[in-house]
């Protein structure tokens, strides 16, 4: 390692541990510690992962066909207007047999990009609570309620939630997550079906099909409200209730 990159890795690390100070993080696990009674098939998870074969090419999982399936749909999918504005669709990526899912609103410009989801500014706060959380992003998976950015990162509408809605609810039924986080609004409203506003609902847990949710506020709220820290804060207790759930 060259003087450069120790001091870029020192910088990473200080911004790191500050943001963790901020969300009121006490203690940092290993990843290791997190995987407890499933060692075995996170030891196999992270030979997938080593090897590429999870995440956007995870042809041998068991439904790896019916994912295949569902990625080429979602990328070549026209049941909204939103593909025309679109550079390419944002499925989502991730650990296909994850326990802990977290689903956003819809891309942003650089997921529109990338083709990948929460890459931009919010993303890298979201990759962020996954590591304090003692996961890396290719341990769960992340999705979106919709698939393509809508103009100027607008709320999407009811009928393009309703159209974008079964590939998400499809991405649901093969992961058979433990546990769902709610990244916001749009995804609370979609998985919770509650009136009530996301101060409200944040911190418990709901329920979709019979998995819980844990509705938390959105990633780009908090860099909305960088200065917050109680809203970080906030955040990591609903985060420490999602790691509890995981435990049992
Ligand atoms: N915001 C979202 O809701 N999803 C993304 O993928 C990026 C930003
Ligand atoms: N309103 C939103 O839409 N999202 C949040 O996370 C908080 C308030």
């Amino acid at each position: 390692m060259n003087e450069k990159e120790r001091a870029d890795l020192k910088h990473e690390l200080r911004t790191r541990l500050e943001f963790y100070r901020d969300l009121g993080v006490e203690f940092l696990v290993s990843p290791r510690k997190t995987s407890g009674k499933d060692g075995a098939a996170t030891a196999e998870n992270q030979l997938l992962i080593a090897s590429g074969f999870s995440g956007a090419g995870g042809e041998i999982t068991p439904d790896g066909e019916e994912w295949e399936r569902l990625i080429r749909k979602i990328m070549g999918c026209q049941a909204c207007p939103l593909f025309k504005g679109r550079t390419q669709a944002v499925p989502g990526e991730g650990n296909r047999q994850a326990r802990l899912m977290f689903v956003g609103e819809a891309p942003g410009r650089d997921e529109d990009l990338q083709g990948r989801p929460f890459v931009g500014r919010a993303g890298q706060l979201l990759t962020r609570i996954i590591q304090a959380m003692g996961f890396s992003r290719e341990e769960v998976y992340i999705a979106n309620v919709i698939k393509c950015r809508p103009p100027e990162n607008r709320t999407p509408r009811p009928d393009e939630v309703k159209a974008c809605s079964p590939y998400l609810l499809r991405q649901i039924d093969l992961i058979r997550p433990k546990v769902i986080v709610a990244l916001g609004k749009v995804a609370t409203d979609f998985l919770l079906q509650s009136p009530k506003s996301m101060s409200e609902l944040r911190g418990n847990f709901g329920e979709f099909q019979g998995i819980p949710v844990m509705p938390t506020f959105h990633p780009s709220y908090l860099v909305r409200n960088e200065g917050n820290k109680e809203i970080k804060k906030m955040v990591w207790e609903d985060m420490k209730k999602v790691l509890e759930l995981l435990k049992s």
